[in-house]
């Protein structure tokens, strides 16, 4: 077993990573860390847990340390504030750990793999180029993850000449304690800071190419438009496409449904079927899909063909699992596979 730390293990992310990771093959829970707010208390004192299940055991009596690299563990996942992520992650790295972040910090370095496992581990390489004693790897934004994952079959087989989304992204998005309930409840906010420019700027470097020891970022353009909506988990995503070559809903909904990557891999987080189509005209829908194959898929639903090259269709991405905490570990598991080989 690899012991592992959780920076920022008390926020909506971190609480996530807690749950996953506490009966996992692979990885076990050394330590938990956050702000010095909360280092010195217990972890049942220091978190405010938002989760549908008791704190795990494992950590319950944890003392909740300083986000300081001296840590007893090899692997480091990380749910800070991406404000304040950057120098902390920079200084675990440079002590030897590996890194893996939810934080944006750090997504669009150039030495700096930004990994949704099913859609380009290959880029994993990059870090062969970070010449610290330790490494870094990040995973992207919640709703640019439930972008590129059904984009991925799409580019692979029919190319993707532009892609144009409109997001609905629940409360738990901001993390805690959030949105205001006075501007959120019977309301939606037509911007989320930073958001937009995140989907259309890493979704190129992800379904870009590694050729060379770099990302050659994809050419395609993206358009995102943002909001905020009074869900408590599950970003819905608008997505209008424009392929390359002209194909159908049938090609595309066998394309999803072929997508299986990972599938002789055998890690454990990995869902086996990592797109869902739904074929009702009422689906995806956040209270009935978001948990689907544990919160690790992405369910994709009302595929419609406007022309020869024109799709639009409905994704949606549990935001604090698949969009955060699950592809962290995915990316360590991953990791931990690939070094092992
Ligand atoms: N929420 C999502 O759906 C989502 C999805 C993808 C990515 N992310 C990213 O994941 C990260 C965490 O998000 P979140 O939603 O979990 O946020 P959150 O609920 O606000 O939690 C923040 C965590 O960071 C700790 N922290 C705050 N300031 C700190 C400091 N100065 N030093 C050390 N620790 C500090 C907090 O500890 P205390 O409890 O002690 O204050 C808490 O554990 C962010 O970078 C976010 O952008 C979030």
């Amino acid at each position: 077993m690899r012991k592992v730390a959780v920076l920022g293990a008390t926020g909506l992310v971190g609480q996530r990573f807690i749950q996953i990771l506490s009966n996992h093959p692979f990885f076990k829970i050394s330590v938990v860390a956050a702000s010095d707010n909360s280092a010195g208390k217990r972890y049942r004192q220091a978190v405010q847990w938002h989760l549908d299940m008791p704190i795990p055991e494992n950590v319950f009596e944890m003392e909740v340390q300083k986000c300081e690299p001296n840590f007893d563990c090899d692997y480091v996942f990380s749910a800070l504030p991406s404000d304040i992520a950057g120098p902390i992650e920079d200084e675990f790295v440079k002590a030897g750990y590996i890194v893996f972040s939810n934080a944006s910090s750090h997504r669009m370095d150039e030495n700096v793999p930004l990994i949704v496992p099913e859609v380009n581990l290959d880029h994993l390489d990059l870090i062969h180029n970070q010449t610290t004693k330790g490494k870094i790897v990040t995973n992207p934004n919640c709703s640019t993850i439930g972008l590129v994952m059904p984009l991925k079959p799409i580019f692979d087989r029919f190319g993707i000449r532009q892609v144009h989304v409109v997001t609905m992204q629940a409360i738990s998005g901001a993390g805690y304690p959030g949105v205001a309930s006075l501007d959120i409840l019977d309301n939606v906010i037509p911007y989320i800071k930073n958001e937009e420019e995140k989907i259309m700027t890493e979704s190129k470097k992800i379904l870009g190419s590694f050729e060379q020891n770099r990302i050659e970022f994809a050419e395609f353009d993206v358009q995102a438009q943002c909001n905020r909506v009074p869900v408590q988990d599950g970003h819905m995503l608008s997505v209008f496409v424009e392929t390359e070559q002209q194909t159908n809903v049938d090609n595309i909904i066998k394309s999803f449904e072929e997508f299986e990557p990972l599938r002789n891999l055998g890690l454990p987080t990995a869902p086996r079927k990592p797109l869902i189509y739904l074929p009702g005209e009422r689906s995806p829908q956040p209270k009935l899909h978001r948990n689907l194959a544990n919160g690790m898929a992405v369910s994709v639903g009302r595929l419609v063909q406007m022309s020869p090259t024109r799709f639009r269709f409905v994704a949606l991405v549990h935001n604090t699992i698949r969009g955060a905490a699950g592809c962290a570990i995915l990316n360590g598991e991953a990791y931990e596979l690939l070094r092992n080989r």
